[in-house]
């Protein structure tokens, strides 16, 4: 049994990777399944909330009960959140969006020369959906946001930094590196306060851990 901890509030999630065309059959993208943003979003609907998932590419199935909106780029992620934006309460960060796209995209397949020689491609920055986010302020978008931390190493520093830099109340770090594709994890919240441990279990689970952590923080909020 879920307690509605949620009903009411209106939940936008990003996940899975992204990804970036080289050329109509070739792109760059990353490990990411998705499978912690779908459980999140699996997580805040049973907890009673509208939810409504922004995916890049995966193989999984929509959680029940959620509007799902599948893009590929993270130009298109980034365009997607903005339509959705208005009126969430809550954006909750998961995708691992690509840091870079290809500056370019070959219209045509590019094709193997003779002489050996190779492609050169050049990249520019994608934009930071999370910190776009963060740092609007007009009245009808202002969600609680939440941020995910993948690092390799020094996770206890970067983590805290990250949750400043990126201006959110809360950042959830992934301990270790091994959970992109893995079916557990073990995460940690940094918050205002320091952090907290949430040890090994299954995605679900964490989510579920996770929701309820949420719905505490935003029904201390005067603001809801
Ligand atoms: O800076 P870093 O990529 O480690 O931050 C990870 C967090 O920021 C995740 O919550 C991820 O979904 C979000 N992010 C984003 N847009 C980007 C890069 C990261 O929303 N371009």
């Amino acid at each position: 049994f879920q307690p509605k901890v949620l009903a009411g509030k209106r939940l936008l999630i990003t996940a899975g990777p992204t990804f970036e065309p080289i050329d109509p059959v070739r792109g760059i993208t990353n490990l990411s399944s998705g499978k912690m943003g779908y459980a999140v979003a699996r997580a805040a609907r049973e907890a009673g909330a509208d939810v409504t998932l922004i995916s890049g590419p995966t193989a999984l199935a929509t959680p029940h009960g959620v509007t799902r909106i599948d893009v590929q780029t993270a130009q298109q992620m980034m365009d997607a959140v903005n339509r959705s934006i208005d009126g969430q309460h809550v954006f909750v960060a998961v995708a691992a969006v690509a840091d870079w796209r290809v500056t370019n995209p070959s219209t045509q397949k590019v094709k193997k020369t003779e002489d050996g020689g190779a492609p050169r491609i050049e990249f520019e920055q994608n934009p930071d959906i999370l910190a776009t986010i963060a740092a609007r302020t007009t009245l009808a978008g202002h969600p609680y946001c939440v941020g995910f931390a993948a690092e390799s190493e020094n996770l206890m520093e970067y983590g805290a930094a990250k949750r400043e830099r990126k201006g959110i109340p809360l950042l959830v770090g992934n301990i270790g590196h091994h959970t992109f594709g893995a079916d557990d994890n073990e995460i940690v919240l940094f918050d205002d306060q320091g952090h907290t441990l949430l040890p090994r279990a299954d995605k679900l689970t964490l989510a579920r851990q996770l929701i309820s952590e949420i719905s505490k923080r935003i029904n201390s909020q005067s603001l809801f």
